[in-house]
This record gives structure tokens, sequence and C-alpha cells, in this order.
């Protein structure tokens, strides 16, 4: 749905109450870096459950910017998106406002919310290992092994300075410190195939068509390519290559988040909030994790199994707010050690 449509809903709410209609009609705006049809399932069960409606407007960028531009004026109550950078930046600009509600904290482990309430995770992605069935015969693998010169020339990898490695690379600062990081990361740079380039799902190519033995994405995309129709290839690509969780045996897997946000200048406030514990709950997590190949943040929740057939997945418990923290130092990592040249 489009701004103009939450306009007019805005305005037919307005004139029932002007006419003495007893209650506006409820609706939650929401902002979404996600595609509609990721959180559509989702949101038609909340409305289902509760009868209240939703509107989502789309975005590709520049979310936070607009909602700065709106300020007070903004329709926006919740927003909805991937990615710890992501979702720091928006508390950061002063787009969120704190939630403190007991059956959402309950539901969302403490690592995988902010803990001044901003943002909450709702599902979580693995940045693994993709090894070639056929050229990797080890089943288990950890993050600094990758700058060991057994791999040399054997390692795909999309650029450094997007948001999935520079969380990866803030996660192993937090670990292992800066200097230790950036031998490390000298060392996965000089073990490279080639230049870092193409999406994560184009690293499963790379191996599947022979250019490396190991690739480094996200557990959904294992998902969206082993249920690709659209693109029958990734398919293949999909059948090549085998999921290792890095640090699975010690301090776990480093993982990202989906998550949400309440807005600072939410009109239906309430209302939000009611979604924002539909979403938290068990079934709102499982629903959500379902549609997109995640997992849900609840180790009480249910991974799908599509999701369980990539893995056990042992999540690094270190909290993301701190890993958020040394965002600017990894990407700055990144271009000190020429890892893109
Ligand atoms: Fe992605």
């Amino acid at each position: 749905m489009h701004v103009k449509s939450i306009q007019a809903a805005g305005l037919s709410a307005l004139i029932a109450a002007s006419v003495g209609t007893t209650a506006l009609a409820a609706e939650v705006n929401i902002y979404s870096y996600r595609q509609p049809d990721l959180i559509a399932p989702l949101l038609e069960a909340f409305t289902e459950e509760t009868g209240v409606k939703t509107n989502v407007l789309f975005l590709n960028k520049g979310l936070v910017e607009r909602m700065k531009a709106e300020g007070e004026n903004s329709p926006a109550d919740l927003i909805f998106t991937v990615d710890i950078g992501r979702l720091s930046n928006a508390k950061n600009e002063g787009v969120t406002q704190p939630v403190d509600n007991a059956a959402i904290k309950d539901a969302i482990p403490e690592n995988f919310r902010d803990p001044e309430g901003h943002w909450y995770g709702l599902t979580t992605r693995g940045r693994v290992v993709y090894a070639s069935r056929d050229r990797v015969p080890q089943d288990t693998i950890t993050y600094e092994e990758l700058a060991d010169p057994k791999w040399k020339g054997k390692i795909c990898i999309r650029s450094g300075q997007h948001a999935y490695n520079v969380a990866l690379i803030a996660s192993m600062i937090a670990h292992n410190g800066e200097e230790e990081t950036e031998k490390w990361l000298a060392g996965v740079k000089d073990n490279l195939a080639r230049k870092p380039n193409g999406n994560d799902r184009a690293q499963a190519k790379g191996i599947f068509a022979g250019e490396c033995d190991i690739g480094i994405g996200n557990t959904y995309y294992v998902g969206l390519m082993q249920n690709n129709e659209k693109e029958p290839e990734q398919k293949d690509w999909a059948k090549s290559i085998k999921v290792l969780f890095p640090n699975s045996g010690d301090r776990g897997t480093h993982v990202n988040i989906s998550g949400m946000a309440l807005a600072k200048h939410s009109p239906n406030k309430d209302d939000a909030i009611k979604l924002m514990e539909f979403l938290a709950s068990p079934k709102g997590q499982e629903l959500y994790a379902e549609r997109v190949y995640e997992y849900p943040v609840d180790p009480n929740a249910e991974a799908s199994e599509t999701v369980k057939g990539f893995g056990e997945i042992n999540p690094d418990s270190l909290p993301l707010a701190d890993i958020a923290k040394n965002r600017p130092k990894a990407s700055e990592l990144v271009d000190k050690v020429g890892f893109n040249n």
C-alpha cells in the first residue's frame, strides 16, 4: 500500500470521528524495508486475530531520511527492517522510541534486542560457510580458519563493505580484538579466489562453477535457492554446497537479525504495540521465520523444516548491540587491508 492510501485511510477515520461514530478505524502503518509479500501472511494473521488493519509502505532506501523529513506528522507506527546496522541507525537517528513491554521482552532474548527497548529482533540468520560438497571434505569450520593458507585461492565472498560482512567483522573485533581481526581479515583476503563481488547467492554459484570451494553467505539464501522456481538453476547451486556453521563448537555462529522498532511519533501507538506483541509471540515468530527461511529468535519457537534442513545452529550469544558498536571500526579495517581491491 502506498502513502496515498495511508493518508486516505487517515482521512476516512477523521470523517468517521466527526460524524460521531464510536471509534476510529483501528490500523497500524508500517514502513518496511522488507518486501510486502514476505510479511503479508504475518500481517493477515494479526488482522484476523485482532481486527486491526495494517498498511505497508515498502521502501528500498531512505526510510530513516523520510521519517526525519516527516517529523511529527509521520504516519509511521512501526519500522520493519533487516540488519543490526539499520536497526541501530534508526535509533541513533532519533526516529524510534523505547518500548517496555513484559510480553515482548519475555519472548525475545536479551542479546537480540536493544537494551533501551528501541528495537527488537524477530528472526535470525546465520552468516555461514557454503562449502563445496565435492571438494571440501570437512564438516566443521571456524571463522578464524578462513585465514589459514590452506584455503589460498579458494574463498569467494561479496564486498567486505556490505552490511552483512561488516557485522561479521564487527563480531570478530568483539571476540578477538581489533589487532587480531586486522591480521585475520588480511589473511582471508590472501585466500580469495577472486575480487569480492556479487551477492551471497553469487558465491554459491561460484562454488557450483568450480571457481571457489568456500563461500560466505546467509542461511536463508540456501532456502531461497533450493526453492527457486523462477530461476531453477539456483537449485543446482544449492545442491553443490553444504552449510557449515562456523564456531558452532565454541562461541557459536555469528547471526544477524530482522527486527522491528516503534516509530518516535507513532500515531497509533497502542495498536502498534499490539502488533509488536503479536510479532514477538512464538506464533508470530514462526510465521515470519518460515516465510523468510530464517530462525525465530525465541529458542522455544520452531524453525521450519527447510531451515532445519540447513543443520543445527548454535548462535553466538554476544549481544548484537555490542557488535553494532564495532561496525565503524570493522568498515575501516576493510579499507585498511584493501579487502575489496
Ligand atoms: Fe539478504
